[in-house]
């Protein structure tokens, strides 16, 4: 039997039981034969979730790129490390070998350190899905510099608070990016979030769309020449097991988004270890997943766990509709994809349209289908085993958060059987509970409540950048003891678990976490807006859709409500980025409010969804009234 590559459902159970009654022990075991490491950690695990303070594999140093790319170079120099595929089908595919990656994130870290940098600094990169970004964000670990990825779809405003909260000293950008055929001015982006930004030493920028762009000059600096001149070796920086690696920010149900850190080791060994089992990766095998790097799943489950394994990843610049709908089976037959990872809003979105897209295509290599980001719904579920998967690929319904750093619940291919809907059994060493609202744990099978996690696991993410306390806050006070997942959970009569969605005010559109804090500020800076609340209701392509009900001022009154609409959303694209626009704005006279003043979210949720039959007491409102007059006028 062996603790690193499960393959039975009794191997499952045994080393499951192993995890938790002795995690110590299995990590350290894990650890130590599957990574290589400069020196040995003093001790597995110290925690106290009241701090709360987590540490894995004290003492211990390495570098997560020696694991990711020089240790693979004696047996796999040759072996294709990344498949570049970018977004024009037309432009040819780049084979990017192990030596090639290596000595790519080499010359790349020797021009960060030549530019000032050094370990701890952080430094903001806001690139398209090309190769530079994967060898940037290995380069800053060689160095021991953390990385914070900004998914280049952000806008300038939320560019910089990203940039200003962590103080960047420098920028990693390119000219532009290509989305379908759109071309974006990422560099003009850049420009004009660092008038905001004093803290930006140095901005790196790649050539990529060829367009126009301003160099500032003693600022702007352009990569080609640089990588050119750097030396092709590079000695990776020694790292403490609890170094930070990256932050990476997600939105919270309230104030600024959050900085998430990761540290170095635990991650490791957990997104290694979890690539390597819930994608049944063997070597030779060629690894897709669709999200962009920007968010967790592309830093997880494209760069480090895959890359840890020795594996083929392929990296797309693309969009799934350009130039047609069929666009991602036609790369899966064109570089004989063997596991697929993607979100369910892609696929409802791809569901929608004519069966030809994906009838064409021979599908025939893949093994392995994956989901992440939201609850995958049954319709889709099956559209995706009939059509993608002929029946014969489990689907792997992922559950797990930008701050849990790996999967959590998740079934194994050929191993878990699976369920619709169901993202199954905590992986190994995950100690999942439900709690119910007074605190306690609900016991037993067939039962609902709210997800927490009993026990540290080795990639969950340590602080918020800049403020602990928040964290202790957001992740460690609902409960004691535990971490609050913040999402809704049930547990079926064999144990499974089915993710219901979360409890708080974060909405998940299209698989991205948005916040509704941010948004509502946002609409609340345009002139004739006095206040502002954002719900989620169901859509049949994004999983959930915003609606804004927003109450005027005066002068807001007097204008045309179409053109204000429209302004809105503009306002809301330039904070944060079209992600976040509304598909619906009702203007309302007032919101229901609890007597502290609170926004009776849920009784929004209810008029939004056109749920209105069950509205449960509002007798406890300040203002009953409203409730009626908002109904009435409901879109
Ligand atoms: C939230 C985390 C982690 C990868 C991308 C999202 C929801 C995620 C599932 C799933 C049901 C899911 C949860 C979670 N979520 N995966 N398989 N089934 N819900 O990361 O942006 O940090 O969002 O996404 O609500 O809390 P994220």
């Amino acid at each position: 039997m062996s603790n690193y590559h499960i393959k039975h459902l009794e191997e499952y159970f045994q080393v499951y039981r192993k995890s938790v009654q002795n995690p110590e022990a299995f990590w350290e075991e894990i650890a130590e034969e599957h990574f290589v490491w400069r020196s040995k950690w003093d001790r597995v695990l110290s925690w106290d979730f009241t701090k709360p303070e987590i540490k894995w594999f004290e003492g211990a140093e390495l570098n997560i790129t020696e694991n990711c790319l020089d240790r693979h170079l004696p047996t796999k120099r040759n072996n294709t490390a990344i498949i570049f595929e970018p977004n024009d089908p037309k432009e040819e595919a780049q084979h990017i070998t192990y030596g090639q990656l290596h000595e790519s994130v080499c010359r790349m870290a020797n021009v960060l350190k030549e530019n000032g940098i050094k370990k701890g600094d952080r430094i903001c990169v806001y690139l398209p899905m090309i190769p530079e970004l994967a060898y940037t964000v290995l380069a800053c670990a060689r160095v021991g510099a953390i990385h914070s990825v900004v998914f280049a779809g952000f806008s300038s405003n939320a560019l910089a608070t990203r940039i200003n909260d962590c103080d960047c000293k420098m920028v990693i950008t390119s000219d532009g990016s290509y989305r379908g055929n759109k071309i974006i001015d990422l560099k003009g982006i850049v420009d004009v979030a660092l008038e905001d930004c004093p803290g930006v030493e140095k901005v790196l920028v790649t050539k990529r769309t060829g367009g126009k762009v301003k160099m500032k000059k003693n600022r702007d600096f352009w990569l080609k020449p640089l990588l050119d001149e750097a030396y092709a070796d590079n000695d990776a920086e020694r790292m403490k097991s609890e170094d930070p690696l990256f932050i990476l920010y997600t939105s919270g149900s309230t104030g600024k988004p959050k900085g998430m850190v990761h540290t170095c080791a635990g991650y490791m060994v957990y997104t290694a270890y979890t690539f390597k089992n819930i994608f049944q990766y063997r070597d030779g095998d060629v690894y897709w997943c669709t999200a962009d790097i920007g968010w967790i799943t592309g830093h997880s489950y494209i760069i480090y766990g895959p890359l840890a394994n020795g594996a083929t990843t392929v990296m797309f610049e693309g969009v799934p509709s350009y130039p047609d709908y069929g666009r991602f089976w036609e790369v899966v037959e064109k570089h004989k994809v063997n596991q697929f990872y993607t979100a369910p809003t892609a696929i409802r979105a791809l569901a929608k349209e004519n069966l030809e897209f994906v009838e064409k295509y021979d599908l025939s290599s893949l093994k392995v289908l994956g989901s992440v980001g939201e609850p995958i719904n049954e319709e889709a579920w099956h559209w995706y085993n009939n059509n993608v998967g002929h029946g014969k690929s489990p689907i792997v319904d992922t559950w797990w958060q930008t701050e849990t750093g790996g999967i959590m619940i998740s079934p194994i291919p050929y191993v878990t059987p699976t369920t619709p809907t169901y993202a199954t059994l905590p992986f190994i060493g995950i100690q999942p509970a439900l709690m119910d609202e007074e605190g306690h744990e609900i016991m037993g099978i067939q039962v609902d409540g709210r997800l927490c996690i009993k026990f540290p696991w080795p990639s969950m993410a340590r602080t918020i950048w800049g403020d602990h306390e928040r964290y202790r806050d957001t992740y460690f006070t609902a409960y004691k003891n535990k971490y609050f997942t913040g999402d809704g959970a049930m547990r079926d009569e064999v144990g499974y678990y089915r993710i219901t969605g979360r409890v708080d005010d974060v909405i998940i559109v299209s698989g991205h976490n948005l916040g509704t804090a941010p948004i509502e500020d946002a609409i609340n800076e345009h002139p004739a807006v006095a206040e502002s609340a954002i719900v989620g209701f169901p859509h049949d392509i994004k999983g959930n859709a915003l609606y804004g009900f927003v109450i005027l001022k005066e002068i807001g009154e007097a204008r045309d409500r179409e053109n204000l609409k429209k302004e809105i959303n503009q306002q809301i694209t330039e904070h944060i980025g079209p992600i976040a626009k509304l598909d619906k704005i009702q203007f309302v006279p007032g919101l229901p409010k609890t007597r502290s003043g609170k926004i009776m979210r849920r009784i929004l949720r209810k008029i939004a969804s056109g749920d209105t039959e069950n509205l449960g007491d509002i007798s406890t409102l300040l203002n009953p009234e409203v409730v009626k007059e908002v109904m009435d006028n409901a879109l």
